[in-house]
């Protein structure tokens, strides 16, 4: 089987999951973190390298402000509540985003946990978190402006170097869950060849299951880069 070295996640329905059952939008984020915790497993028993999941969007920050407390409230105490779970599993964890913009509780909490895990050798998973694609291009283009870095040695290897990607494969694959069609400023850069695949599950239904399902449908998809399929067969 052809496992991709990186599986990213738009992990979108968490609203929509509280409202069919009743309840407020709270309440399909805190379901949100079953569907987390079991997918970090099911990525790390398929062997996959990196797992990013997008949990909090620069343009999150426009939600009512008590849907953004609850929020930074659980990913500090999923992050703390998980870390035995994560040093267990042997998870290494990363962030990507503005992560300066966080509550400072959550940023502690965010630096202790990828200090204990760094060593870890299975799994990556890197959260992103107060992230958006455009944001991650212009502060590139920030970073290398304020390095002097001449015009010749800007190629599209060393343009990625710039990104807060910089070590991590681009994805082979893409989910989003939860019944829409979009990238939603996820990974913009990194997902020019991405094989992208639309789950209508919501994202606090999403398991393990599903993904390994994901992964079997990738194995159908050839990936052309832009080559013709005759090219790719007689590679
Ligand atoms: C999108 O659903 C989901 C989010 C904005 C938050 C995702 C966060 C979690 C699953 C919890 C994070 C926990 C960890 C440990 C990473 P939505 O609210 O946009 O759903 P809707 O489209 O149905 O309204």
């Amino acid at each position: 089987m052809n496992i991709p070295e990186h599986i990213a996640i738009i992990m979108d329905g968490n609203g929509r999951w509280a409202e069919e059952h009743g309840e407020e939008r709270v309440f399909g984020h805190q379901n949100g973190v079953n569907a987390v915790r079991n997918t970090i497993e099911g990525a790390g028993e398929a062997g996959v390298k990196y797992l990013t999941l997008y949990a909090f969007s620069t343009e999150n920050w426009n939600r009512p402000k008590e849907e953004i407390d609850a929020l930074m409230e659980l990913l500090v105490k999923a992050i703390h509540n998980e870390l035995d779970n994560l040093m267990k599993n042997n998870v290494r964890l990363q962030t990507i985003g503005n992560i300066e913009s966080l509550p400072s509780k959550c940023q502690i909490e965010l630096k202790d946990a990828m200090k204990k895990t760094k060593n870890n050798k299975g799994l990556t998973v890197v959260l992103a978190l107060s992230y958006s694609g455009r944001w991650e291009i212009v502060n590139a283009v920030k970073e290398i402006v304020k390095n002097n870095v001449y015009e010749k040695d800007i190629s599209e290897n060393s343009f990625s170097s710039f990104l807060n990607t910089q070590n991590i494969p681009d994805p082979g694959i893409l989910i989003r869950t939860g019944r829409e069609f979009r990238i939603s400023n996820f990974l913009l850069w990194q997902v020019a060849y991405t094989e992208l695949f639309f789950s209508d599950i919501l994202w606090p239904d999403f398991r393990k299951e599903h993904l390994f399902e994901i992964i079997e449908q990738y194995q159908f998809r050839q990936r052309r880069f832009g080559m013709t399929g005759s090219q790719i067969d007689n590679h």
